[in-house]
């Protein structure tokens, strides 16, 4: 054969390859609204920058006459690019051939990125979109599926692991996305379960749909397995782009600094008027966190799930951070189990991944009742506690008005290992509210006159931060509109925090 017909046979297995499943196919994933594999790793990727590996790699199965079905690439788009300059592998299923589904061969180009993702320090992102474990293949997929697994789970706190979830994800597929960092979901055309509507129908009788039972909302906002929800693919790699702009490589690198156009220096008057004369008055704590981090500009994670806790990312004076804050505005800002394991595992994240905490603190308590109870309020609130106290990365603590409790033990305060703490003059740091704490001190001792009184006086002694300030368990109280200048100072001061817990295997946090 000529050199010249050796590239052109080159050129048509690129441009077979390219064509994955076949321009029907193509047409009918269209259709459906959703995106090719390739066509999303250029939305995700800088332009020019992606480089496949193994795009001519079949499956080697015969049965089911699958020998005389081969297509190059089997159902994954694999290789690295990078995303704002920084190098990143990704995977990218195409439903297009099989659909998406998973071979011993799909699998093998899997692990290989994965495991030059683990040595070159790299995240990982991996784009879902498959039928599951490739039906002619068995076993063999299942295996596949499982290194898979156990890569993610090594990789896990060492490279950021995320997930978007852009089609079907089925079955045990879901358990790679699972172990990773971050899922995001495609609104209408992305669904993950374990077990689908008609197995669900078979077993219980339930009957639910595919969307009610996995779909992207669901999983924003009642399981919480899902972090993140885009109104399509393309928003969905945009998000993913902003999402990495946060993380560093890997867990030996800081997280990337921007150049911070925005005053370091500058002081919000708004902010001293935000938290209510009212205890009882709730208020949006989002208003307070815009107002202080750089150019007002809060990355959310988990938006619409347990929204009595908010955490995301920002970047004050250019650095990156993950903030963690109650939301007074619902349910009071209670901490019960949904919002107690969203939060820890974020706080976990952070510490992995070197990205400072900072915490915006207006707490009632834990929220009481048998259902909270019942369900575990105690473990699932100690996975809080566990994970500030755990944390060995820069920690500050703003207590904007209520600190009740256990939750003010929680919610990053000195005593497990915060390096500073702020209060508004507005905080409110003691065992209980006013109210509370008088029934129980005076049971039915008081008229009301006297009751009145003695929530009066309790207030003034107690329900402010002076008490707390007094013993050193406040490091500072300012005015809230020094709240962005205060957490620059500090996180200035914090950068070289060289802190190591104890040398073990590893903790035993209460799952
Ligand atoms: C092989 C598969 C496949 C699979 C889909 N296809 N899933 N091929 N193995 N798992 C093929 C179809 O045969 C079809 O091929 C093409 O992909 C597109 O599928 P359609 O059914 O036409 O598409 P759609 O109507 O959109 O339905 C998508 C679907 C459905 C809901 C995903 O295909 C489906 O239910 N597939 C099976 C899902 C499943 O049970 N998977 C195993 C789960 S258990 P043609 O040639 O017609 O285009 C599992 C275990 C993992 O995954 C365990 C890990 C521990």
């Amino acid at each position: 054969m000529s050199i010249e017909n050796k590239f052109k046979l080159l050129q048509e297995k690129d441009l077979q390859a390219e064509l994955g499943g076949g321009e029907d196919r193509i047409n009918k994933q269209h259709a459906a609204g959703r995106k090719t594999a390739r066509e999303r790793l250029i939305d995700l990727l800088d332009p020019n920058t992606f480089s496949e590996i193994d795009k001519f790699v079949t499956h080697r199965t015969t049965d089911f006459e699958m020998d005389k079905q081969k297509f190059l690439g089997d159902g994954v788009v694999t290789g690295y690019g990078k995303i704002d300059g920084r190098l990143v592998y990704v995977f990218a299923q195409d439903f297009t051939v099989f659909g998406g589904s998973l071979s011993r061969a799909n699998a093998d180009k899997i692990v290989k990125i994965m495991d030059l993702a683990m040595k070159m320090g790299a995240p990982v992102i991996g784009l879902n979109d498959s039928g599951g474990a490739r039906i002619q293949e068995g076993v063999e997929s299942l295996g596949g599926y499982a290194d898979i697994f156990y890569r993610n789970v090594m990789s896990s706190g060492v490279i950021p692991q995320i997930s978007a979830i852009l089609g079907p994800c089925a079955g045990g597929a879901v358990y790679s996305p699972a172990i990773t960092d971050f899922i995001m979901m495609v609104k209408d055309t992305s669904y993950m379960f374990v077990t689908g509507p008609d197995v669900i129908k078979t077993v219980t009788h339930e009957e639910v749909t595919k969307d009610e039972l996995g779909g992207a909302m669901t999983h924003n906002s009642k399981s919480g397995v899902a972090h993140l929800m885009a109104e399509n693919d393309e928003q969905a790699m945009m998000m993913l782009r902003e999402l990495m702009s946060f993380l560093p490589s890997n867990n030996m690198e800081d997280p990337p600094v921007k150049v911070c156009t925005d005053n370091i220096h500058r002081e919000d008057d708004k902010l001293d008027t935000i938290v209510p004369d009212d205890p009882n008055k709730p208020y949006d704590m989002h208003e307070i966190i815009s107002k202080v981090v750089d150019d007002h500009h809060f990355f959310e994670i988990q938006p619409y799930y347990a929204k009595n806790i908010i955490v995301g990312f920002a970047r004050l004076g250019g650095k990156p951070v993950g903030i963690v804050a109650n939301q007074p505005a619902v349910l009071a800002g209670v901490l019960d189990i949904d919002s107690s394991t969203k939060a820890a595992r974020f706080v976990r994240f952070c510490d992995a991944f070197n990205i400072p905490l900072i915490t915006f603190e207006d707490v009632p308590g834990f929220l009481p009742g048998t259902t909270q109870e019942f369900g575990g309020i105690i473990k699932h609130g100690a996975k809080l506690l566990y994970a500030f106290a755990e944390a060995t990365v820069p920690k500050l603590t703003v207590i904007t008005r209520k600190a009740y409790g256990g939750a003010y033990d929680v919610m990053s305060s000195k005593h497990i290992g915060a390096d500073m703490n702020f209060a508004y003059p507005t905080a409110e740091i003691a065992v209980m509210g006013p109210e509370g704490a008088v029934n129980i001190i005076y049971k039915n001792k008081l008229n009301e006159e006297e009751r009145k009184k003695a929530i009066e006086d309790y207030r003034l002694t107690f329900a402010s931060p002076y008490k707390a300030a007094a013993l050193g368990y406040i490091d500072e109280i300012i005015y809230p509109r020094q709240t962005r200048v205060k957490l620059i100072q500090a996180l200035e001061m914090t950068q070289t925090k060289s802190k190591l817990n104890p040398p073990k295997k590893h903790g035993n946090i209460p799952l």
